[in-house]
This record gives C-alpha cells, structure tokens and sequence, in this order.
C-alpha cells in the first residue's frame, strides 16, 4: 500500500518513484504544460531535477512531489515546496530577498480543471506551517502564467511585486515574474 506523506480528500503526496520518470519526462516535453517555463525539458534534466527533490526531501523533509488521485493511484504530476538559492530584487525595491521556500505545482493537462492543484497547495501551505514550521512562503509565476497566479489567490497568497528572474534569459517572455507570499 502506498506511503503518503500526507492526503487530502482526494489526493496523496508521496515520494518520487523510479516509474514516475517516463510520465514525468513526458510532461517536460509537452508544449502545453511547458507554456510558461524557458524552455522544455530533456528526459536528462527531469532526472537530475527529480535526483535533487530526493535529496532535498531526505534532508528537509519537503520537495516538489508527486501527486497522486486517492481514488486510481494515478501520477498526476507533482506539488510541494523548494529550498530557493538565488536572490530577489523588487522592481521600485531596493531589498533582496533570499534563501527562501517557495510552493510549486506541474500538473498533467489531463487533471486541470478539477481544483487538484488548489486542494493540494492547500494541504502543502498547511504543512509548511504547521510541520516544517516555517513562519513565510513564498510562490512565483512568471507573470504571464495567469493558471499559476490563480491557485496562489485562491489558496491566500499576497502579490508583493514583480521582478526580473536572474535565472532567465534577459529576452524571454518568462523572465518577468510575480512574487507571492503568505506569512503563517
Ligand atoms: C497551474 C496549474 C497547476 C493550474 O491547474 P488548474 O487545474 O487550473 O488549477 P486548480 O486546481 O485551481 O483548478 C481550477 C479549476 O478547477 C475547477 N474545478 C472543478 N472541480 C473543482 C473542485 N471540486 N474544486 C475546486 N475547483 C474545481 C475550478 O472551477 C477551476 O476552474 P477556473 O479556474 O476556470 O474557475 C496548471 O495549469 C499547470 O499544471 N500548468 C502547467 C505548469 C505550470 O505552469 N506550473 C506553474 C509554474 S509557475
């Protein structure tokens, strides 16, 4: 029987799982659930980022990790929370924030629309404050990606501003991002 980490009503969050690869590499490649991301991702790079929430989870005990419906077992992509190194400078701001967690979610295009990723950022955000006791999270969406900035209203996230992110290309139509943030 599957070992969740937590459910909620209808969904579980478990750990990562050698046969969630394919399917996963699967939604790096697909131009709709990539929209909004730099660019898409080869099956090497959804590895290695898959390697780094292991790790991450064994040492802090949060990552970015699958999703699963209660009701088949189905993989429908993954949520959670991540340990963020570069810094944030406001736009009209001249403080920097960073070292910071932030909430995260990709779902498949088959599960959208069903309230999954509110229902489980919900459930995340509770254990963010509660069991890892964290006292701020934080959640960015390039601003563009109106889908991402939705579930962060709806689960009580505040816009604080937006800046540029240092981590892509100066061009691209991502690289402008809003910053969220809930306090506990
Ligand atoms: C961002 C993303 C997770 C949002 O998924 P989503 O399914 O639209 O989000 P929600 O879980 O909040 O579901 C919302 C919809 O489900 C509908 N819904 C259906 N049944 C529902 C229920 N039982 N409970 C709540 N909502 C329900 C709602 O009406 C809502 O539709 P609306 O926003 O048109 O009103 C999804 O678009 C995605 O994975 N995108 C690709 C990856 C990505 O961009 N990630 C973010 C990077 S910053």
């Amino acid at each position: 029987m599957t070992e969740y980490l937590f459910k909620t009503e209808r969904l579980g969050i478990r750990k990562w799982r050698e046969s969630d690869l394919l399917e996963f590499s699967k939604m790096g490649q697909d131009e709709k659930v990539m929209r909004y991301f730099p660019s898409l991702l080869s099956e090497q790079q959804t590895i290695d980022f898959v390697k780094r929430m292991q790790i991450q989870q064994k040492k802090k005990g949060y990552a970015y990790l699958p999703l699963e419906k209660l009701d088949n077992q189905e993989f429908i992509g993954m949520l959670g929370m991540a340990d963020q190194d570069y810094n944030i400078k406001l736009d009209k701001s001249e403080s920097i924030i960073s070292e910071f967690v932030d909430i995260g979610w990709r779902l498949k295009t088959s599960a959208w629309g069903n309230g999954y990723a509110t229902e489980g950022a919900i459930a995340w955000m509770d254990y963010g404050f509660e069991k890892v006791e964290l006292t701020t999270i934080y959640s960015i969406a390039p601003i563009i990606n109106i889908p991402s900035q939705s579930v962060m209203r709806k689960i009580g996230f505040e816009k604080i501003g937006v800046f540029n992110h240092p981590k892509i290309e100066l061009a691209h139509p991502t690289r402008k991002c809003a910053l969220f943030k809930k306090e506990k």
